[in-house]
């Protein structure tokens, strides 16, 4: 047992052999969630709140499914209709809900950092849905056993992260994991969409997708995040599809055997062709999905583990 942790905040507080364990207990949960009685009883007597302060489809889903699979009681709060709207602050939301004895508490919020500082406010286990720019730890997590299962391996392999990666959290907790376990990392995409300090990242970037796909294993594509925009990134969506959505023909510069990959939700023609990214001879991105709900599985299980044996130890 190598991940102790009480939390799950981003990739970066990670070692290799915490990400490779949670990886291998998320393994099984792929076999049992393709049965048709789905449940085990890791987490029975549990209760896990989500909390999503940010819409989202599959992180949701995937983690109410994994809660629920899992035999813990599942609560969702709808943010929409609390008393957030009233001038309530995250802090006193998180108190109140505290006060309640969840055992683990799952968060997606805009604003980068808020995750933590309410993971220093609980008494229960923290997730990270997704915080801002900053980090969306389980996401690097289920592209990184999608990319195991498909490919055989997770590490030595040339991975391209194109469109906009200076509003992407997913981009950024890639980046963290797949240098982690030794991959060779490219950002693709328009000068204005790349992070400041992008020469620091551990990354090659290119403008040109030609070019930036050449020989690559996996191609993962990102929505442009007009929601984090305050201002014009791209010529427009046209020119931007023209030049930097992905399509056959930019396509077969990679590798014969690579994989195209999304994190969702996707803006079919303009970041990726529809017809390709229901292309199953490449596209992953279902199996992506899939797999979502059993690496929330998997961290969900070990941070349970985690909690008992400091409880045991008294901490
Ligand atoms: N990938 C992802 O976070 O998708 P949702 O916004 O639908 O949860």
């Amino acid at each position: 047992m190598v991940f102790c942790d009480r939390h799950l905040l981003g990739i970066e507080q990670l070692k290799q052999v915490e990400i490779l364990e949670i990886l291998d207990c998320a393994e099984k949960y792929v076999n049992l969630n393709r049965e048709t009685k789905k449940n085990s009883n890791i987490l029975s007597g549990l209760t896990q709140i989500n909390m999503f302060f940010e819409n989202s489809t599959r992180t949701q889903a995937s983690f109410e499914l994994a809660g629920k699979r899992l035999g813990a009681d599942v609560m969702n709060m709808t943010m929409q209709a609390s008393s957030i709207k009233k001038g309530e602050t995250l802090i006193d939301t998180a108190l109140t809900l505290n006060a309640m004895n969840p055992d683990l508490i799952v968060v997606r919020h805009p604003q980068s950092g808020a995750v933590k500082l309410l993971a220093e406010k609980v008494n229960c286990s923290v997730i990270n849905a997704g915080d801002g720019l900053h980090e969306h730890p389980t996401q690097a997590l289920l592209d990184a056993l999608t990319i195991r299962r498909t490919k055989g391996r997770l590490q030595s392999l040339s991975v391209a992260i194109c469109g906009d990666i200076a509003h992407s959290r997913v981009a950024r907790s890639n980046l963290l994991l797949l240098n982690k376990l030794g991959n060779r990392i490219r950002l693709i995409g328009p000068r204005t969409l790349m992070p400041s300090g992008v020469s620091e990242l551990g990354a090659e970037v290119f403008e040109d997708m030609y070019l930036g796909l050449n020989d690559v294993d996996v191609v993962m594509m990102l929505r442009l995040q007009n929601e984090r925009m305050d201002g014009s990134f791209v010529p427009s969506r046209r020119e931007y599809y023209h030049r930097w959505g992905l399509n056959s023909e930019k396509l077969s510069c990679a590798k014969k055997d690579v994989i195209v990959m999304h994190p969702g939700p996707m803006n079919r023609g303009v970041e990726i062709d529809g017809t390709l990214a229901d292309d199953i001879n490449h596209s992953v991105i279902q199996d992506q999905v899939e797999i979502g709900v059993a690496v929330r599985m998997g961290v969900m299980e070990l941070l349970a583990r985690n909690v008992s044996r400091q409880f045991l130890k008294g901490g």
